[in-house]
């Protein structure tokens, strides 16, 4: 099974295209609502996911969403927004859920019962295109990941008038979580070279546009919301398929407990992991990921992760962990997350990593 992916340039033309109407469920935000679906007057049931509250999706907020929909009838899932719309949409297509923990937990079978349309209105998480939902478990204080064929979107649909009210905050958090997607997912040992095209498909695009705003201001962007939206999704074709793994693995309990958006939390660890490696195995796919960087930012291979980091430094911030209020004593607590909970993750290491390596990333982050 895959998804199909369409684009289209405009929100109506998918709309008519795809003939919205009284049986399809969609789920999105108001904002986006008013400025583009709204307009065009579609008679399909809307939801918008801030009525069960704000912030990355819970067990919780996805349980009051299972339960509100019951009342309607309807065939296919429509969901229009971030991330966030995209990994809760990608649960209610499933059959006889009353709580989710049970199914991330594995103690009740993924069973579809809808259609699922996925329409990303950023430009980072590929979600469109993977069987992936992430969800923070609220008693468990972590987010936990679903894989499974069963919330595989049916349709992705590429529209980049959506991203045109992106503020460029949200554009470069959502950008650089595409481009560690693509960067983990080329140095993954399930990579192939099938994977490797949308990779590096993906750096190049990402990576020449971020130099383009550097050298010209934010508005640059606005000419590149189509190839950035397209790498984002070709990065989520290479990590559906290769997967991504420790700088994900790290990022995931400093997001959960302290609410940082998913693409910056993944930028801090970013870097550190490529260069444990870098030293641990600088003859293997590292060294095909920085001739890339290299050929792209024009400097010495042994000099492209610096670049990297120095170009990324100019387009979002890294503050030390300490200042998201994060405390020293949690450097150990989150290790043990990391190790306990993401092993899913950790076995798509370039090199395996200690809990001595994890350890020092997130003290020298500290
Ligand atoms: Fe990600």
């Amino acid at each position: 099974m895959q998804t199909l992916i369409n684009e289209y340039a405009l929100f109506k033309d998918f709309a008519y295209s795809y003939k919205l109407g009284p049986k399809d469920l969609i789920l999105t935000n108001q904002s986006l609502y008013e400025a583009f679906i709204s307009p065009v007057d579609i008679p399909s049931i809307v939801i918008f996911r801030e009525q069960f509250g704000r912030g990355e999706p819970n067990d919780e907020m996805i349980n009051a969403i299972i339960l509100h929909i019951e009342q309607y009838d309807f065939e296919r899932v429509v969901a229009i927004g971030g991330g966030s719309i995209v990994d809760i949409a990608k649960l209610l297509v499933l059959e006889g859920v009353n709580d989710i923990v049970n199914i991330f937990e594995q103690k009740q079978a993924c069973n579809k019962n809808k259609e699922l349309i996925v329409v990303p209105t950023t430009c980072g998480t590929g979600s469109e295109v993977t069987n992936i939902s992430i969800v923070e478990i609220k008693s468990k204080q972590t987010k936990l990941g679903l894989a499974n064929d069963a919330i595989l979107p049916d349709d992705a649909i590429l529209i980049p008038e959506l991203l045109r009210g992106l503020p460029f905050k949200y554009f470069m958090t959502s950008a650089i979580d595409a481009l560690i997607h693509a960067t983990e997912a080329l140095v993954s040992p399930k990579a192939t070279p099938y994977t490797d095209l949308f990779s590096r498909s993906a750096i190049q695009s990402i990576v020449t546009i971020f130099q383009g705003i550097v050298s010209h201001g934010e508005d640059y962007r606005m000419d590149y919301l189509a190839e950035m939206l397209r790498a984002s999704n070709q990065a989520g074709i290479a990590f559906g398929n290769a997967g991504v793994g420790a700088v994900h693995a790290l990022s995931y309990p400093l997001g959960a407990a302290y609410h940082v958006p998913h693409g910056e939390a993944n930028f801090q660890f970013f870097i550190s992991v490529l260069n444990l490696y870098q030293k641990y195995s600088p003859e293997g796919k590292i060294k095909d990921l920085c001739l890339l960087l290299a050929s792209i930012l024009d400097v010495k291979p042994s000099e492209a992760v610096e670049s990297l980091d120095a170009l990324l430094k100019q387009l979002i911030t890294k503050p030390r962990l300490h200042e998201y209020g994060m405390k020293e004593e949690e450097i150990d607590i989150f290790v043990d997350r990391v190790i306990t909970q993401q092993q899913r993750l950790l076995k798509n290491n370039y090199t395996a990593l200690t809990r001595t390596d994890m350890e020092s990333i997130y003290r020298n982050l500290y």
